[in-house]
């Protein structure tokens, strides 16, 4: 008898540009996940929607973000590919959840007070009931596991404690989704401020590899980087950030180890080696950014990938909100 996969459950915004630190916290390892667990994963763009976004730019980054988890190697045969607007599941789970939500809750959550600290001119209920909407989409497909960033790691508790309050209500509904937080790659810093995380929303672009730049622009925003005053190339977090930061970049770009690196740039220059991570990063990007240029000439695939996502994601989630909404007392005809 085959052994039963495990859900995991992911989703991503089709907001800005994606970075290669993107790249390596995300999209690297939903390619990993895929053949272990039953995947899951989604466009969140009614997340999107929370903070204003162009029409018709949202709509081009939802195929463009779809059209690159595929040409980086995400398999819409092995796990289920869709954007989360396509299953209404998602709007009607959230509403329930939200009666079994504290006003308290939300107004607490870190990335809201960010948020509406950002958008002051538009702290919309949207934005407040983000983390509902986000447990929402967790608890519709059954997840056991949910990988998550540091910054996401509130929601997901959150989610969980939602999830035990209803089956604590009820009976048991929901299964009880467990984070998972990758350690490499969680936090490759920014080129020019190491300290901070490399961000799509970076107020210097040079700090930041997008997935979409080009050799060139790769290759210059490396020879900036920041390194220090000494002539090194060691691994060493604490004292040697820029340099640290360039190591974990080189090494899950190559998959060499650390040491390996370590050994291949001794007594090498910083000049030559940043010249080096920026032509790996270059070499294994331009292959997907081809890739992805091919399946965006090709939108009859990319509409019958998210068609049979969509169906595939309704099943399964409209299964869920049944039991939900027979528990809750909802007049079944
Ligand atoms: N909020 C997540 C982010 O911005 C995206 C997201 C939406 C998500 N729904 C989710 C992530 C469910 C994991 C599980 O990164």
């Amino acid at each position: 008898m085959e052994e039963q996969k495990k859900t995991l459950y992911s989703a991503v915004q089709p907001t800005n540009g994606l970075t290669i630190g993107n790249y390596i916290g995300a999209i690297k390892n939903w390619v990993q996940l895929q053949s272990e667990y039953d995947c899951f994963y989604a466009i969140a763009d009614m997340h999107a929607i929370t903070v204003r976004q162009v029409p018709a730019q949202l709509r081009q980054k939802t195929l463009s973000l779809l059209a690159l988890y595929i040409a980086c190697g995400v398999d819409p045969e092995k796990c289920t590919l869709y954007v989360q607007s396509h299953n209404p599941c998602h709007a009607q789970l959230a509403w329930v959840l939200n009666t079994f939500t504290y006003v308290g809750e939300m107004e607490r959550m870190t990335q809201f007070k960010d948020k509406s600290a950002k958008h002051a001119d538009n702290i919309n209920m949207g934005l407040m009931d983000y983390p509902v909407l986000m447990a929402a989409d967790i608890l519709l497909y059954q997840t056991d596991v949910v990988p998550v960033g540091i910054d996401q790691r509130q929601h997901l508790e959150i989610t969980r404690d939602i999830a035990i309050r209803f089956n604590n209500a009820y009976s048991p509904t929901f299964t009880v989704p467990e984070g998972i937080y990758p350690k490499v790659g969680a936090k490759i810093g920014d080129l020019l401020d190491p300290s901070k995380k490399m961000s799509k929303s970076a107020e210097n672009a040079n700090g930041s590899i997008f997935m979409d730049d080009d050799r060139d622009t790769i290759i210059r925003k490396f020879k900036r980087a920041v390194t220090d005053s000494n002539t090194e190339v060691k691994y060493d977090p604490e004292n040697k950030a820029g340099v640290s930061n360039l190591l974990s970049i080189y090494t899950a770009f190559t998959g060499k180890s650390i040491e390996e690196a370590e050994r291949e740039f001794a007594g090498c220059g910083y000049g030559d080696f940043k010249l080096a991570v920026g032509e790996a990063v270059a070499d294994k990007l331009a292959p997907v950014q081809a890739e992805q240029a091919r399946l965006l000439a090709d939108k009859a695939y990319l509409d019958g990938v998210l068609k049979r996502g969509a169906e595939r994601a309704y099943y399964v989630a409209n299964k869920t909100l049944n039991k939900v909404h027979k528990k809750i007392g909802f007049y079944q005809i």
